[in-house]
């Protein structure tokens, strides 16, 4: 895998990491109360905390203890610890990951991943920290140390997805082995983990619908549309779970890319100047609208609330006729769209209505182009 402009691009398919020297303790199920049986003193039984997490440039989203939570891809060393969400210490540093991280004061550095070079994989460690340190349960499963309030520990499985190598993932997570939070040391213990393809749970769940509307299909592709990359990756259906293939995607190309294209045709003249943030947001929030059978683009920029909808229809025909990464990837749906095979739609991008308007408009007459359900969280959300 390689890393340009912050944006993870695609060379090598990521692994199925095996627990090789790490620990394995058992798993606390609850069991039917059985006949008492002496346990030796020596054998503890040790409580394991589940989690999964996909960690991408825009957003770090993660499911654990039965909840799922979204926070961004910000990371900010900073001055004072606070007992905050998303705020801990880890090697003497103060650290304070998602939204509140963009936005604190007396930051001693800030990492925006989706702008920094090889940031998804160097600071992967520091976004699951973040994800922990935003849970509003997690920390609760860890036992105490020697009946230690202030000392505890967590014992974690962990499932990732990931462009990235696996072993470089873990490899960052391994030079964790304790953090803070509120006044308590939490000693941590990676026991398990798993490195899948980036749109994985969009591929189980895109694999359970070709079984439905096609038999006989021995391919289907995954098209994302995250916030770094676009990327198109094949998989094998046959057997009873997706295999996946290497994926087509170039540098760059995701939403941080049309943002660039819509801060050109928005910013012209001698308007406004409309700053990269508040074109995020509006197009975040746009829209499609239907004038008398006319379609057309809403995205307001709040504050002068100034209809930008028309320059962000512009800025994606540049965004596909001027980005590299982009205009190559859909050149590749196009093909496999003719060749009869089926494009499942994932990633934050298609939660855009115009966004998703207007790939689907490249494409017409092709019914085996599917969005998938809830598009930016169906990744993380369809591996359970
Ligand atoms: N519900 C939503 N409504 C509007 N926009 C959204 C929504 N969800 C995501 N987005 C937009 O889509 C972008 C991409 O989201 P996504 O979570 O797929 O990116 P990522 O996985 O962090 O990035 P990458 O896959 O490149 O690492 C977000 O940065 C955000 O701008
Ligand atoms: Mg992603």
């Amino acid at each position: 895998m390689s890393e340009l402009n912050g944006q993870a691009t695609l060379e090598a398919m990521p692994d199925l990491i095996p627990p090789q020297d790490i620990t394995i303790t058992q798993d606390v199920t609850p069991e039917k109360p059985k006949k008492k049986k002496r346990e030796s003193p020596s054998v503890k039984r040790v409580k394991v905390t589940h989690i999964k997490i996909d960690a991408g440039n825009g957003r770090i989203k993660f499911l654990a203890c039965d909840y799922f939570g979204v926070i961004r891809s910000v990371i900010s060393q900073v001055v004072t610890s606070k007992n905050t969400i998303g705020a801990f210490e880890w090697d003497d540093k103060s650290w304070l990951v998602g939204a509140d991280a963009e936005s604190v004061s007396q930051s001693k550095q800030r990492i925006e991943v989706g702008t920094t070079t090889g940031a998804k994989v160097k600071y992967f460690h520091l976004m699951v920290l973040g994800a922990l340190a935003s849970h509003p349960t997690i920390l609760d499963e860890a036992v105490r140390v020697d009946g230690d309030r202030k000392h505890k520990k967590l014992v974690i499985d962990i499932e990732c997805l990931a462009l990235a190598r696996g072993e470089d993932l873990l490899q960052n997570l391994q030079k964790v082995k304790e953090f803070s939070k509120d006044g308590v040391t939490y000693e941590v213990e990676w026991r398990h983990f798993i490195a899948s393809p980036e749109g994985f749970g969009a591929a189980i769940t895109a694999h359970k619908q070709i079984k439905e509307l096609d038999r006989q299909a021995r391919q289907f592709h995954v098209l994302d549309l995250g916030n770094g990359t676009i990327t198109l990756t094949p998989y094998n259906c046959y057997g009873m779970k997706p295999l996946a293939g290497i994926p087509k995607s170039g540098s760059g190309g995701g939403v941080i890319a049309i943002i660039d294209k819509f801060s050109e045709t928005a910013n012209t003249g001698d308007g406004e100047t409309i700053y990269l943030d508040q074109l995020r947001k509006a197009l975040e929030r746009s829209k499609v609208i239907d004038d008398n059978g006319q379609k057309r683009y809403q995205a307001i920029v709040a504050g002068s609330r100034n209809d930008v909808g028309a320059n962000l229809a512009t800025a994606l025909q540049d965004w596909k006729y001027k980005h590299p990464a982009t205009r190559r990837v859909l050149r590749e749906v196009d093909d496999v769209l003719l060749d009869g095979e089926y494009v499942f739609c994932c990633g934050g991008g298609f939660e855009i209505p115009p966004v998703e308007d207007f790939i689907r408009s490249q494409f017409p007459d092709s019914e085996r182009l599917i969005v998938l359900p809830n598009p930016g969280t169906i990744s993380l959300l369809g591996l359970q």
